[in-house]
């Protein structure tokens, strides 16, 4: 062996055995961390301990009474019913085109299975056995408030589902003024 080859030798060993060193093997303990800049935040973290709160914790619950961003009643006078819908909700929409061809998106992902795509009736599940739902393209449902409308959407009647976790607000609102239009 020549010197060069002694040194190499060497200097592996003591590079195998720095590492050795430097790295654990219990996987209870953080190994070794190499240049670790940002890998531990100076501020809390959601669920680390935090000393400044009386319960130690730092995700701390939200005063009692809040409201999620999007979740604001839309009636807060009492309980909406079908019979008050029509009277304390107002169509927050302008009839316009935009929300009409809205209303009609949504009407033929949603509501034409059953309701048939002009609202007669006759969705293709009825031809499957389920029992036909009345027609929605009726004087009945064109001289309807619009919050009564949007509470039968929202809620469903007899064997029609609520729709209210499906479909958002708005595209309720425009659902509404679209089966209006149905002719
Ligand atoms: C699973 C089938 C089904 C789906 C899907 C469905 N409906 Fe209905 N719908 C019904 C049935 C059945 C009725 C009749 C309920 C009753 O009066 O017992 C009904 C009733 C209604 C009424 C009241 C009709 C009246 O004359 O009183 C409206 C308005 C209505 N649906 C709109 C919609 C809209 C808008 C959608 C889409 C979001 C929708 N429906 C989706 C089955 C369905």
């Amino acid at each position: 062996m020549n010197q060069k080859s002694i040194f190499y030798l060497l200097f592996t060993i003591i590079l195998l055995f720095l590492l050795g060193n430097i790295s654990t093997t219990d996987p209870t303990e953080p190994n070794y961390e190499f240049v670790p800049d940002m890998v531990h935040s100076v501020a809390y973290d959601a669920f680390s301990e935090n000393p400044n709160y009386k319960d130690n914790k730092t995700l701390q619950l939200p005063p009692e009474g809040t409201i999620p961003i999007g979740f604001l009643p839309e009636y807060l006078d009492g309980e909406l019913t079908l019979e008050n819908a029509g009277d304390v909700l107002n169509n927050p929409l302008l009839a316009n085109e935009i929300n009409n061809e809205r209303g009609a998106f949504v009407y033929h992902n949603f509501c034409s299975v059953c309701h048939g795509p002009t609202g007669a009736g006759d969705g293709s599940v009825t031809k499957r056995g389920v029992p036909p739902p009345p027609s929605i393209k009726t004087e009945k449902i064109k001289n309807m408030k619009d919050g009564e409308l949007y509470f039968i959407i929202s809620n469903g009647i007899g064997n029609m589902p609520p729709y209210n976790v499906q479909i958002n607000r708005k595209d309720r609102w425009q659902l509404t003024q679209y089966i209006k239009t149905l002719k």
